[in-house]
């Protein structure tokens, strides 16, 4: 997994009940999943189309930070599958704690909207890098 983007909880992401709004969260993951995907198929038109099951296993408060990591774990024809993991980090001692996790899968798309393939060398460029070093989003070189 990778690190995608990392955020601090503030008071405006808020519900009523001091935690962080569910939906606040949610959107944070879609972010940062469509980020990813977005990069990895060096393509901004990505749709999601899938969200799996979230349970949210920890609350998040003011000034938390929380750090979202991905990886890719299906390629379709036209859709990949990424495992989004969203933790909370303690800056006093290093430690985080899965807040939640779970599974978000995008399409590619046309300029209408269309379904299209991702192309090979995009599958292949993803497979070597993580192989090579753990990551996907490192630029050619
Ligand atoms: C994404 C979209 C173009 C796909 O078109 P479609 O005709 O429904 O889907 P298709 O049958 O062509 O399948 C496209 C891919 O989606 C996958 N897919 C379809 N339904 C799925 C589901 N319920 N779960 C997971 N994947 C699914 C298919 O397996 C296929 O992947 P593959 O090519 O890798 O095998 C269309 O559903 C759409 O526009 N959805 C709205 C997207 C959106 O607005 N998202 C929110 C904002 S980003």
């Amino acid at each position: 997994m990778e690190l995608v983007t990392t955020y601090i909880c503030k008071q405006f992401d808020i519900g009523i009940s001091n935690n962080m709004f569910g939906g606040t969260l949610i959107c944070l993951i879609d972010d940062a999943a469509g980020s990813y995907a977005s990069q990895i198929c060096d393509t901004p038109h990505v749709v999601t189309i899938k969200f799996d099951e979230l349970v949210f296993k920890k609350p998040v408060k003011v000034g938390n930070i929380l750090k979202v990591y991905a990886n890719v774990t299906k390629f379709g024809i036209t859709s990949l599958e990424l495992y989004i993991e969203v933790r909370k980090h303690n800056v006093y001692t290093g430690e985080q704690e899965i807040v939640t996790h779970t599974s978000v899968t995008f399409v590619r798309v046309d300029d209408d909207g269309k379904a299209i393939p991702i192309a090979d060398h995009i599958k292949e460029r993803y497979n070597q890098r993580m192989e090579q070093y753990g990551r996907g989003l490192l630029s050619a070189v």
